[in-house]
């Protein structure tokens, strides 16, 4: 049996790090495990500007060592205002690395995100011909539709016209969740990829009441069926170009999960790597894990590989069980203070 698994150093495709406190809590640790990672614009205001990015940026890079090797990749967050020209300027100056487009109060901080897709049509158009990654939080917000098919329905109703209308137009759906994405995206590889996160991996919509009602678990896309999990352990550890590591490691403080309306969002950061690498050792997949971890993501995006390797041991580990950030407020890793097979060199 395999104990040690050494691959190209990986970059994590989804990543939210917020800001003062809390940044500073939560950045190192993605920037121990990758060596860069899509940094998601959903602030309280949202990042919406070149120079609101440089700045964020900026702060980002003040909280990490010096002496680790991480570049945080920063992200547009797309309203019905948003100006083309300022974004696809960004992106050839090398601040923005792609555009994040939540569809308005789709999940957390999306108040301001996108109402109609005809309102963007510009913006994508330019987007289009400077091949900037448009990332999509693939959920419908009509609350006819359940909660569990707003993924699929979103395909229907948004994706497929979307991709029809901007044949060249660069898509990453985000954190898949469904069959139905799984194979929407294989179909379409030409033009679209996905994230996959870790506890989609390894949940489904069970696991959120397993003996009681469980906060930590809740994020949004919300867990579906056994099959839907399925699914996505096949498509990740099958090693194929259109699917890549994204761990939507997404915090929030205790006092603001466990409480009467919970906010949407699993912390991995401190393990990300590890939960993956579980998956993929489950599957009998370990020799596909450089594919989705470290080389299908700069493919798609454009970007260099990165220089280095990093090395997953077959030794038992406990996750954290809570981090303290400031006066009296804490975060709960996903499975804080369980086992995990795997470590980190
Ligand atoms: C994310 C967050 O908390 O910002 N929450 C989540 O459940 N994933 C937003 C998001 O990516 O949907
Ligand atoms: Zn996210």
């Amino acid at each position: 049996p395999v104990t040690s698994l050494t691959i190209k150093r990986p970059d994590d495709w989804h990543v939210h790090f917020r800001d003062g406190e809390m940044l500073a809590a939560v950045a190192p640790y993605t920037a121990r495990q990758f060596a860069r990672a899509i940094v998601m614009p959903n602030l309280m205001p949202p990042i919406t500007t070149v120079e609101a990015a440089a700045a964020y940026k900026a702060r980002i890079l003040k909280v990490i060592d010096r002496e680790t090797d991480f570049s945080p990749l920063m992200t547009c967050y797309l309203t019905d205002e948003a100006n083309g020209d300022e974004i696809t300027a960004g992106y050839r100056d090398g601040v923005f690395a792609a555009v994040k487009l939540y569809p308005a109060n789709a999940t957390t901080n999306s108040a301001a995100g996108v109402t109609k897709i005809s309102n963007i049509t510009s913006v994508l158009e330019n987007m289009q011909e400077t091949g900037m990654p448009l990332l999509i939080h693939g959920e419908v917000t009509d609350p006819e539709i359940d909660i569990f098919d707003r993924e699929a329905v979103f395909i229907d109703r948004v994706l497929i016209p979307l991709l029809a209308d901007f044949p060249e137009l660069k898509v990453v759906m985000e954190h898949i969740t469904t069959n139905d994405a799984v194979d929407f995206v294989r179909d379409n590889s030409s033009q679209l990829g996905a994230t996959i996160t870790a506890h989609h991996l390894v949940l489904n919509r069970s696991h959120l009441f397993e003996g009681g009602i469980r906060p930590h678990r809740y994020c949004l896309p919300v867990a579906k069926r056994e099959r839907h999990r399925l699914a996505l352990r096949e498509a990740a550890t099958s090693g194929e170009a259109c699917f890549f590591l994204g761990s939507d490691s997404a915090p929030h403080t205790v006092s603001t999960k466990e409480t009467a309306c919970g906010c949407a969002g699993v912390f991995t950061a401190p393990t990300a790597l590890e939960f993956y690498v579980q998956v993929f050792d489950e599957e009998n997949a370990l020799e596909q894990f450089e594919n989705f971890a470290s080389l299908n993501g700069p493919k798609f995006y454009g970007l260099p590989l990165n220089e280095g390797t990093i090395t997953l041991t077959k030794k038992i580990n406990t996750v954290e069980d809570k981090i303290a950030i400031c006066d009296g407020e804490a975060l709960r890793p996903f499975r804080g203070g369980s086992p995990i097979l795997w470590t980190l060199e």
